[in-house]
């Protein structure tokens, strides 16, 4: 396996911490639940871009280039990391494509792309189909002016960047100890590149393990394809002998609510839960809804009480920022006129 001969240019320091959660689990009824904090990689406010940006970012080296193109979200974590990423590898200018709904303030991942010096492309609504579109012209625009600009699709998902999670598996894999060796694994789902990698690197590296992925926005069937055909397609590069077809996953399509990016009730009580047991800060696009997954199943008795249960803290926490309007109306605040009564 060729797996350490792949170039990846160094992004975050690593192993991130592997953390308890003994609060939140005797609150869900779990023996053991751990905490696996992605959400701690050091780029850019941190996340689980940082691995999959350390093999994209040293294939756009090693290309020549020198403009870096990215999609996503108003509120894109992806986008984000990717404009601190190109930052760090010394690439200067990096152009976001961001579809979605008008916004009338740069706040969360929006005012951290400012302050790295992204040059963002608002498109109104657009699909990825649209800004996929976009961002292509703009790179052969960019190409006929003498540049030299590296693509990289929404969310950093390609079999290339899925790799960033076979290592991040085999990190796990080397931090626990012989008697959490065959887990249950929770990993949010989006562009689905994360857990294509965990795919593959579970079947490498705990063979044991059992991994339930949770959608955060769209049906599980073309999920459970794209994660599939990346797994197999990371195999090839890597020289691993491994296949995936969608039948051998699991993703669970039930948490995601209306829509990506709109916050379900259950993803804010999940929040909640987890800041007020274990100090964690969850998000209500991906890890809130993916933690409502978990607490659901835990609480309706459908995880084995046996097992040690690891849940992939992706990120998100700078996109919570956006979200003020779920959360405000639970502020303990008052006032204290401080003043006028150090006046009598
Ligand atoms: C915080 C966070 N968690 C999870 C994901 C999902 O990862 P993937 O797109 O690889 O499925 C993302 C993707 O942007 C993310 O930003």
């Amino acid at each position: 396996m060729r797996l350490d001969d792949i170039s990846r240019v160094n992004l975050t320091t690593l192993p991130t911490p592997l953390e308890e959660a003994p609060r939140l689990a005797a609150k869900l009824g779990l023996r053991k639940l751990l905490i696996k904090r992605d959400d701690c990689t050091t780029l850019a406010g941190g996340g689980n871009k940082a691995r999959k940006l350390e093999y994209l970012m040293a294939d756009a080296l090693a290309r020549g280039a020198n403009v870096i193109l990215t999609d996503g979200g108003p509120q894109s974590n992806h986008a984000r990391m990717t404009a601190g990423a190109a930052r760090k590898v010394g690439i200067d200018e990096c152009i976001l494509f961001l579809g979605g709904p008008r916004f009338d303030r740069f706040y969360g991942n929006l005012l951290l792309d400012v302050v790295l010096g992204a040059d963002i492309r608002f498109m109104e609504d657009a699909s990825v189909k649209d800004m996929e579109k976009a961002m292509i012209a703009e790179a052969e625009k960019l190409i006929r002016n003498g540049k030299s600009p590296y693509v990289i699709p929404i969310g950093g998902s390609t079999p290339l960047g899925s790799l960033g999670y076979v290592c991040g598996i085999r990190e796990l894999a080397e931090q626990l100890s012989e008697e959490d060796k065959a887990p249950l694994v929770f990993v949010p789902v989006g562009s689905a590149g994360t857990m294509a990698g965990c795919v593959l690197g579970l079947k490498l590296f705990l063979p044991e393990a059992e991994l339930i992925g949770i959608s955060v926005a769209r049906k599980s069937k073309p999920l459970r394809k794209i994660a599939a055909e990346h797994a197999t397609e990371a195999a090839k590069l890597i020289g691993a002998d491994e296949s995936f077809s969608p039948d051998d996953l699991v993703i669970n399509d039930e948490y995601y609510g209306t829509f990506y990016g709109v916050p379900t009730e259950c993803g804010n009580k999940a929040i909640l839960t987890a800041a007020r047991t274990e100090g964690l800060i969850l998000d209500p696009v991906y890890t809130g809804k993916a933690m409502s997954g978990l607490i659901d199943l835990a609480k309706t008795g459908a995880i084995d009480n046996d097992r040690t249960v690891i849940f992939i803290h992706t990120g998100g926490a700078p996109g919570l920022n956006a979200f003020e309007d779920q959360f405000r109306n639970l502020a303990k605040f008052e006032s204290v006129d401080y003043k006028k009564e150090s006046k009598q």
